[in-house]
C-alpha cells in the first residue's frame, strides 16, 4: 500500500479531477492519505486563474522539497512530487526549471496517463517527466470504471474547455477547446455514484450550459435535456450544474427548472461587470440588459431562485462610472451569494497587454465596496429564510459535539443538532437563524 496526498486548488473541476486521479492511481496501490508528511506521492492540483493562485504553487513546492529531502535522508523513502492542473498546463517546463525536485508534471487533459508516467520515472534518479499534451484521445474514455465513494454530494464533469475567450481568462488555454461527454457515459457515472450512496450530483463544466453531448438517439443533446434524463434515474434526489455562461441559457434549460423537481432552485451565472463598455472590452458578447432579461425569465419560473455570480473589478479601462454600473446592476438583480475578484493580469491573455490598467489601490477600493454590497445581500437572503421550512441534505459532522452540517436547496450551509447516522439523508428542517455565511436549523421530527 502506498500513501497518496492530493492538495486541490481552484475550481470544482479540479476537485473532480483530483478524485479521478485517485481512481487512476488506486489500481497501482495508492490509497488516499490526509497529510503530505508520510506520503509516497504528493500531487498539487493547481489553478492558474489569478496570479495569487499560481504563486501559491511555488511556495508549496518549496515546503515539499524539505519534506522530500527529510523522507529520503531520515527514512530512505522516496516521496514523489507531481504538479497537475492548470499551472502544470501553462507553465510545465518552467516548473521543472524552478523546482527540479518535482518528478512529474501532468496537464488537466492527460492525467489518465499517470501510470505510464510513473513507469517512466527512474526511482531515486534526478529525472522528471512532463506531459502537458492535449491528446487526441479523450481522457474520459481512459479513466477507470471504478468510481470511489464520493459522499452524499458529488461532482460529475460533463463538459470541459472553453471557446469563449473572454479577454481576461486563461481557461481556454489551460483546458483547451470545448468538449462534451456522451450522455451514455454520464448516465453510467451517475448510476455508479448513486450506487455508492450519492444523493446530490452537480454537473460540472467551464461552460456547463454549452453542453452538447451525443444522446442515445445519436442526436446532440443540450443540458436541459440531459437534466431531464438524469432526473429519471432512481436515487438521483438532487441535481445542480455549474458554471454557466449567459449566452448559453436557452429555453430548454430555463424550463427544466420549472419541470424537474430534483433540479435545485439555485443558479450560478457570472456577469463579471455591469457596464456594457467593460463587457464588450471583456469580449463577453452580452450586455447588462441581456443578463437582466435572463435573470427575469429564470425568476418567472423559479420565484425563490438563489442567484450567485462572479465579478471582476478593475478590468483595464474600467472608469468610476463603469464601476458604478456594476454596483447598480448588483443592486437591481440581488444576489444570494457571489464571488468577486480584482482583475489579475494573466500572461498570454489579450487584456494583459492593455495599456489602460487600473491602479491597484483603485481596484482594492472598488472590491471593498462591491463586497460590502454583496455581503449585505447575502445576509438579507439568509435572514429571509428564518422560520421557513426546507429540506437539507445531511453531509458531515459540524464543528461542535452533536452538531451536523448539510446543504439547503439554495446552496447554503446549514448547521443543526443531529446524528452521524443521518449522513446522506434529506431531512425537513425549520430555519431558526440566518447568518452571514450559513443557516442554523432544527430537524422537524416526523410523527
Ligand atoms: N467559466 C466560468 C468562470 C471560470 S473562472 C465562467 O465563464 O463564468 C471563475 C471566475 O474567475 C470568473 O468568472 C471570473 O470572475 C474570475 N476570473 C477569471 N479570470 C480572471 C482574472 N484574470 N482576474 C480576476 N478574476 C478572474
Ligand atoms: Fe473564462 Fe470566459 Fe471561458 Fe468562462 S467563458 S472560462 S470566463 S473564457
Ligand atoms: Fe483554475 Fe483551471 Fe479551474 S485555472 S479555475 S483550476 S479551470
Amino acid at each position: 500500500m502506498k500513501k497518496l496526498f492530493i492538495k486541490t486548488y481552484g475550481c470544482q473541476m479540479n476537485v473532480y479531477d483530483s478524485d479521478r486521479m485517485t481512481d487512476v492511481l488506486a489500481p497501482l496501490g495508492y490509497v488516499p492519505h490526509h497529510a503530505p508528511e508520510e506520503a509516497d506521492m504528493v500531487i498539487l492540483n493547481t489553478c492558474h486563474i489569478r496570479e495569487k493562485a499560481s504563486e501559491k504553487v511555488f511556495s508549496e513546492l518549496g515546503r515539499l522539497r524539505q519534506l522530500k529531502e527529510r523522507a529520503r535522508d531520515q527514512i530512505g523513502r522516496d516521496m514523489m512530487i507531481t504538479v497537475a492542473g492548470c499551472v502544470a498546463q501553462a507553465e510545465g517546463a518552467e516548473i521543472t526549471k524552478r523546482a527540479p525536485w518535482v518528478d512529474m508534471v501532468v496537464g488537466p487533459q492527460s492525467y489518465h496517463r499517470l501510470p505510464e508516467l510513473i513507469a517512466k520515472l527512474d526511482p531515486g534518479a534526478r529525472n522528471n517527466v512532463i506531459d502537458t499534451d492535449m491528446p487526441e484521445e479523450v481522457k474520459f474514455d481512459f479513466l477507470p470504471e471504478e468510481v470511489a465513494h464520493r459522499g452524499p454530494a458529488a461532482f460529475l464533469s460533463v463538459q470541459e474547455g472553453c471557446d469563449k475567450f473572454c479577454a481576461f481568462c486563461v481557461v481556454p488555454y489551460t483546458r483547451g477547446a470545448e468538449f462534451s461527454r456522451t450522455v451514455a457515459q454520464i448516465v453510467d457515472e451517475t448510476k455508479k455514484l448513486v450506487a455508492n450512496g450519492t444523493k446530490e450530483i452537480t454537473l460540472l463544466g467551464q461552460n456547463v450550459n454549452a453542453f452538447h453531448g451525443e444522446g442515445p438517439d445519436g442526436k446532440t443533446w443540450g443540458l436541459g435535456r440531459l437534466l431531464h434524463h438524469l432526473a429519471e434515474i432512481e436515487g438521483v434526489d438532487r441535481l445542480r450544474y455549474t458554471t454557466s455562461h449567459p449566452l448559453d441559457m436557452d429555453d430548454e434549460l430555463i424550463f427544466a427548472h420549472r419541470d424537474i423537481p430534483a433540479l435545485m432552485p439555485y443558479l450560478h451565472l457570472p456577469v463579471q461587470a455591469g457596464s456594457d463598455h467593460v463587457l464588450s472590452a471583456m469580449n463577453r458578447r452580452h450586455t447588462a440588459d441581456d443578463y437582466k432579461r435572463i435573470i427575469g425569465r429564470m425568476r418567472d419560473v423559479v420565484p425563490n431562485l438563489a442567484l450567485s455570480g462572479d465579478f471582476i473589478v478593475g478590468f483595464p479601462g474600467e472608469s468610476d462610472q463603469d464601476f458604478a454600473d456594476t454596483l447598480r446592476l448588483v443592486d437591481e438583480v440581488k444576489y444570494a451569494s457571489a464571488y468577486s475578484f480584482k482583475y489579475s493580469e494573466r500572461p498570454g491573455t489579450p487584456a494583459a497587454n492593455a495599456a489602460n490598467q487600473v491602479d491597484e489601490d483603485v481596484k482594492s477600493e472598488r472590491l471593498a465596496s462591491l463586497q460590502q454590497l454583496l455581503d449585505a445581500q447575502q445576509m438579507a437572503f439568509n435572514k429571509q429564510c428564518e422560520k421557513s421550512e426546507m429540506s437539507v441534505l445531511v453531509e458531515r459532522k459540524g464543528g461542535r459535539d452533536g452538531q451536523m452540517t448539510g446543504r439547503s436547496p439554495f446552496m447554503q450551509s446549514v448547521y443543526f443538532e443531529g446524528r452521524e447516522d443521518q449522513i446522506g439523508q434529506i431531512l425537513p428542517m425549520r430555519i431558526t437563524e440566518g447568518r452571514q455565511n450559513s443557516l442554523a436549523a432544527e430537524i422537524i421530527a416526523a410523527n
